[in-house]
């Protein structure tokens, strides 16, 4: 089993770091594909808490070499703060590799971000500030800095003054703001060379030769698939490719190469920031789960939203991945209801539909129609096979297995490493 994607499967922060760092004592690699440090992934180590942003969250495990891939938008001050955050609580960060052709996230990238945002007023994305839509906007319009280009000062200069020439303009004109100075963009970005350098490589040829030998290397998503710029709530999105395919453009590995892809499913809904979302409660039901499932944003400190499980938005997540399997995670968060509504299907203009409609208005008419599960009371979170859940969690999870297209194969009963039910292996 050479390579596996594991991605996220609704709007963000369904466990993706705690699946990762789960797998992670038993893989090669493990990869960054797409996002930057949007993204953030809790990974709870015995009493220890990390909260991850931009390395990936097999970090952790001694005998794994985190990657950062060419698809991901790096800011040089974040990375280097959560690598001495980590030096300082005792964990080995030298084996990271970084790609040259990653993206860099600079100074002007997060202003025009936090700008932006404000100049669209009520119709503003809710995005995380962190420069992420501005830097991938640069990548495509071809005017973006690379990690590469931090190591040839006059290539840099050259590039920072095509970057800036317009958006000069645009921040001084447009959004009365001061102009960034050129020199003084250069002159950061050129501290960081010899404190990256070491870090530096073709992850391609890595990953592919990694591949090749056998090595079993994991790519792990930021985000999620409903975040996905192509096939996510567009425009309420972020700016790049959570979804599988991002796996293969983000770190130059074909798709021929790809075993298994994961989806990491919650066992409700979440999501941060604004956007349509059918099953969104804003009753007691919604602040119980926010409380119980400490919902709670790891990167702005934002109050998730909250809803029931969606059946809809998980075949989607089938359909547009090609998922193999499903990690179903906090469950634990669902005991003591006495029933669990579920959404199966939404009413639009009076017509029951199955499948998420790709017409955004249709998807913001949406109302979810729920059945009713019964739930269970009893403590789950010591559970280590599926025969040890109650009748009902039992039946709860094979009927989301049956609505949503493919096999749950473990199964989160709390944050821990340990608490997770394996049903089928990963690797
Ligand atoms: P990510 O962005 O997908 O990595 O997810 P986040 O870390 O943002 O949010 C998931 C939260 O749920 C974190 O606080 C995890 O520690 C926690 N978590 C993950 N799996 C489980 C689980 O099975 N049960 C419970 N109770 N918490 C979990
Ligand atoms: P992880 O990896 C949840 C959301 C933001 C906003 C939209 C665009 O922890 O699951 P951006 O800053 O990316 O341009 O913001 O995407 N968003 C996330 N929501 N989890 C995340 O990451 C997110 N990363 C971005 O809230 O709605
Ligand atoms: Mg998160």
């Amino acid at each position: 089993m050479p390579a596996l994607v594991l991605l996220g499967a609704q709007w963000g922060d369904e466990g993706k770091g705690k699946a990762t760092d789960l797998l992670g004592g038993s893989v090669d690699y493990v990869v960054r594909y797409q996002g930057g440090n949007n993204a953030g992934h809790t990974v709870v180590v015995g009493d220890q808490k990390y909260a991850l942003h931009l390395l990936p969250s097999g970090i952790l495990s001694p005998g794994c070499t985190p990657v950062i891939g060419n698809g991901v938008v790096v800011d040089p001050a974040v990375l280097l703060s959560e690598l001495s955050g980590l030096n300082e609580r005792g964990v080995d960060t030298s084996k990271l590799l970084l790609s040259g052709n990653a993206h860099l996230i600079t100074s002007y990238h997060t202003t025009i971000d936090k700008v932006s945002e404000r100049f669209l007023g009520k119709r503003k994305i809710g995005t995380t500030g962190r420069g992420i839509g501005p830097t991938y906007a640069d990548k495509i319009n071809r005017v973006g800095i690379r990690v590469q280009d931090i190591f040839d000062e006059s290539i840099l200069r050259q590039k920072v003054e095509a970057a800036l020439d317009f958006k000069n303009q645009v921040l001084a004109k447009l959004y009365n703001r001061r102009a960034i100075a050129v020199d003084e963009v250069v002159e950061e970005l050129l501290g960081y060379a010899d404190k990256l350098s070491g870090f530096v490589c073709d992850t391609t040829l890595v990953l592919n030769n990694a591949i090749d030998e056998g090595k079993v290397v994991l790519f792990e998503g930021g985000q999620g698939t409903l975040l996905d710029v192509d096939h996510g709530t567009y425009p309420f999105v972020t700016s790049s490719n959570p979804t599988a395919g991002g796996a293969c453009t983000g770190s130059g590995v074909g798709p021929t190469k790809i075993n298994r892809v994961i989806g990491i499913l919650k066992a409700y809904t979440t999501r941060v920031g604004a956007g349509p979302f059918p099953t969104e409660l804003f009753d007691e039901d919604g602040d119980k789960l926010r409380t119980i499932g400490g919902e709670r944003g790891v990167t702005t400190g934002r109050d998730r939203r909250c809803g029931w499980f969606d059946a809809v938005i998980a075949r989607y997540a089938t359909r547009v991945n090609g998922l193999t399997d499903f990690f179903l995670t906090k469950l634990d968060v669902l005991t003591g209801w006495e029933q669990i509504p579920v959404c199966v299907a939404y009413e639009i203009d009076g017509k029951r539909v199955e499948e998420l409609p790709y017409s955004q208005s249709d998807f913001h008419h949406a109302k979810p129609i729920y059945e009713m599960l019964p739930g269970w009371s009893e403590d789950i979170s010591k559970a280590k096979t599926f025969a040890e859940l109650p009748k009902n969690a039992q039946a709860y999870v094979k009927a989301l297995e049956e609505m949503s297209g493919a096999p749950i194969s473990a199964i989160g009963v709390g944050p821990g490493r340990d608490e997770t039910i394996e049903i089928n292996s990963f690797l």
